[in-house]
């Protein structure tokens, strides 16, 4: 029996709660979301192809480190940023260019602070919502142990920035085909994946932490001034944090299907190059 499942004299058992709301629909969805999510992430990062057309380039294949030309649908070599397939990638995995940098927004998303509180109740039962009794047999130790990883939540929000001035890179380069300036559909999708996730990564408690805490006055000086102006520009990202996770999180999801659609040509891109 845990802790939690004594605590206030709750029901006891899995999922035992004298709750009358519909307590479960939040942890449900968040099992299909991020469960979609996963699964559509991982087909794609196993694919290597179909990941580039024209101007566009998958946000789950950018930075682009190598490429394979000979994969359908591949960016040119000369968008690579260290060059062709190396030699020494072994033969059992797929060559696809998403391997090197999947686990940086990995790491980002799976240690941010409303993720793990969504899959600690959706997929670990630990308890599964406020009131309702955990998984049986589980001992509640918090984040230690095994999970003190969670910890490199600070440090993977550097790498977080960094892909965002990537991916606006990416974004300004996708109003360019052959040195032509224009815009298509691809280009505002591609347009708006960073500033979205600048909405979600901006608004992290982490960040928010390193603009504004550690100060105990404000208004004392013209830097404590201009920090306490940050920081509550990213509290008021930070007061809709979960709800910028999941557009950020659906939207580059949706941006690599963009992409991926147009280069397969199964869709057409609507643009000014024709
Ligand atoms: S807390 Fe969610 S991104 Fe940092």
């Amino acid at each position: 029996m845990s802790d939690l499942a004594r605590a206030g004299g709750h029901v006891i058992g899995f999922a035992a709660t004298a709750r009358r709301d519909r307590w479960w629909i939040g942890p449900l969805l968040t099992v299909l979301g991020l469960g979609g999510f996963a699964v559509y992430a991982t087909w794609a990062a196993f694919q290597g192809s179909y990941y580039f057309h024209g101007a566009y380039l998958s946000p789950f294949y950018s930075p682009l480190l190598f490429v394979n030309p000979a994969a359908p649908g591949s960016a040119p070599l000369e968008h690579a940023w260290l060059g062709r397939w190396p030699s020494w990638w072994p033969s059992i995995l797929p060559a696809s260019p998403a391997f090197f940098i999947m686990a940086f927004p990995l790491v980002f998303r799976a240690t941010c602070y409303y993720y793990r509180k969504a899959y600690y109740r959706s997929f670990f039962g630990t308890p599964p919502g406020c009131a309702v009794g955990p998984v049986p047999g589980g001992r509640y130790r918090g984040e230690t142990g095994l999970l003190i990883v969670q910890n490199l939540h600070r440090y993977a929000l550097y790498a977080a920035i960094v892909f965002i001035g990537i991916l606006s890179y990416d974004a300004v380069r996708a109003f360019f085909r052959d040195g032509r300036p224009g815009v298509g559909v691809g280009s505002m999708v591609l347009l708006l994946n960073p500033m979205l996730l600048a909405a979600y990564t901006f608004g992290c408690h982490s960040w928010r932490h390193l603009v504004g805490g550690r100060l105990d006055c404000f208004s004392c000086d013209r830097q404590s001034a201009m920090r306490h102006g940050l920081w509550r520009g990213v509290t008021a990202l930070n007061a809709h944090h979960m709800q910028w996770a999941w557009v950020s999180l659906f939207w580059v999801a949706f941006s690599d299907l963009y992409v991926r659609l147009v280069s397969m040509g199964l869709i057409r891109d609507l643009s000014t190059w024709g």
